[in-house]
């Protein structure tokens, strides 16, 4: 194996997903035990972070999309929970006065956003954090969000991959403006701040400018580390100059080596370590101390579903196998002849597992249950099998770790009261943080200001 992929003398690291106050899944708000009215209730967030803290998951993370995104399969809100509700910074300002170690990276567009806010913001939470926060700058490849900021269309892909060069380089030059020994604060002098560390940076993009100075002094980890997701040419490009952890989304290990194998190398060429981008892989888990018992509570998840939207889950399903299954029992197991002409769709990467499933003679709606639709692989099993899927993509050298998405609330009390401990046992997950800070507990370098 390339020295780069090689995890023999690593462990996994984890960002916990925060999605809404319910969880990863379409429908888990309508679980019994889900609190319905969850996504305003802050008390929620925090009790499911302390909750992540207890299990030493190094990070919390909120995807972002300033605008309004259904979770369902139609994205429907009528009946579902859309997927990116309170604001990121706002609960993780609340969260973090209620937590003490673990990290918390919240998503925000480098298209809709302005240089100097950003900046403030993210170092300001940061000291409120005690040097805990990251920020996942992302581009944004959604239209709706382009109306919510005025009526210019989306710009293209690459305009917005220079933007997000500028705006990332523009808060870290922010970030740097005010020294690292510029706080003096001397009573007895009388000097406050030593005004020759402190230097506007006079930045001149084509997309942003700002002249800062901005005076806040570094945080306990100096400044926020970036995470990075969008895994275009553009996107790896921009991930190996600045990214300390990229999200992403791969389906197959070889697809995972490969990705994770061109974001080492362009750290390299940026003139960093391989070691200090890491790759968190999403997967999304149901467990439970049985599969049945985990299965069940998938099935319910597929109760809840519209017709229309199980109709079209079917329909789509018949699209990755290749056999039309509009008009057969799909509680059945497929006929033995329809099971050997089942092909995995060549255009989408999630089609080889669903076939597997229909060849190990599962029945199309036990397929469906196990997720394989849904925007990362899922686990739906014992604490055992989600602790072999993460175990075999990590030694296979696929993963620096993972984004975990559960499928609910009490997916995150599962994770970690029943996965965690395996892990642990296992010697590929930590006992305790390595640190206080989120670069302690990712293992990057110190940084402060734009990297030269
Ligand atoms: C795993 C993953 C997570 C993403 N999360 C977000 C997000 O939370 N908010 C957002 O606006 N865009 C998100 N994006 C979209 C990217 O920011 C980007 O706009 C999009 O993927 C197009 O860039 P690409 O061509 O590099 O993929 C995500 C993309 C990926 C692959």
């Amino acid at each position: 194996m390339n020295n780069y992929l090689d995890n023999s003398n690593k462990q996994i690291k984890l960002a916990m997903m925060f999605v809404t106050g319910y969880g990863g899944e379409s429908y888990s708000w309508r679980f019994s035990e889900s609190d319905p009215k969850a996504y305003t209730n802050i008390q929620t967030y925090i009790k499911l972070a302390q909750t992540a803290e207890k299990g030493k998951i190094h990070m919390l993370f909120i995807a972002d999309t300033p605008g309004i995104t259904g979770s369902g399969v139609n994205g429907d809100m009528g009946r579902n929970s859309p997927m990116f509700v309170m604001e990121p910074m706002t609960i993780f300002s609340a969260v973090a006065s209620h937590t003490s170690k673990i990290g918390l990276v919240a998503t925000y567009s480098t298209t809709y956003n302005l240089p100097y806010n950003l900046a403030r913001q993210l170092k300001t939470l940061d000291h409120i954090s005690n040097g805990r926060i990251g920020w996942n700058a992302v581009t944004t490849g959604t239209r709706a969000v382009a109306y919510n900021f005025g009526n210019e269309p989306l710009p293209d892909t690459s305009t917005r991959y220079e933007m997000a060069d500028e705006m990332v380089e523009s808060v870290q030059s922010l970030w740097g403006s005010f020294g690292k020994d510029a706080y003096i604060a001397d009573k007895q002098s009388g000097e406050f701040i030593n005004m020759e560390e402190v230097i506007p940076v006079n930045y001149q993009g084509n997309y942003y400018q700002t002249q800062g100075p901005l005076a806040i002094p570094p945080t306990p980890q100096g400044q926020p580390p970036i995470f990075q997701a969008g895994p275009s040419y553009e996107g790896i490009e921009l991930a190996g100059k600045f990214a300390s952890g990229v999200y992403a989304n791969p389906f197959t290990i070889d697809d995972a080596k490969h990705y994770r194998m061109m974001l080492k190398e362009s750290a390299i060429k940026h003139g960093r370590k391989p070691d200090e981008i890491n790759m968190f892989s999403g997967f999304m888990a149901t467990v439970a101390d049985t599969y049945e018992e985990a299965l069940e509570r998938r099935y319910e998840l597929l109760d809840y579903m519209s017709e229309n939207e199980y109709n079209e889950q079917i329909l789509y399903l018949s699209a990755m196998i290749s056999i039309k299954l509009s008009e057969m029992n799909i509680n059945e197991p497929l006929p033995q002849f329809l099971q050997d002409q089942a092909r995995p769709n060549p255009r989408d990467p999630r089609s080889n597992r669903a076939v597997e499933l229909i060849k190990k003679g599962l029945n199309p709606r036990e397929v469906l249950a196990n997720g394989i639709i849904n925007y990362h692989p899922v686990v739906v099993g014992t604490p055992d099998d989600v602790a072999d899927f993460m175990e075999t993509w990590f030694k296979a050298g696929a993963t620096d770790g993972f984004s975990i998405v559960p499928e609910s609330q009490k997916g995150i009390e599962d994770f970690v009261e029943k996965v965690v401990p395996v892990l642990q046992e296992r010697g590929i997950y930590h006992d305790d943080y390595e640190g206080d800070t989120l670069r302690d507990h990712l293992g990057v370098p110190e940084q402060y200001g734009i990297r030269k």
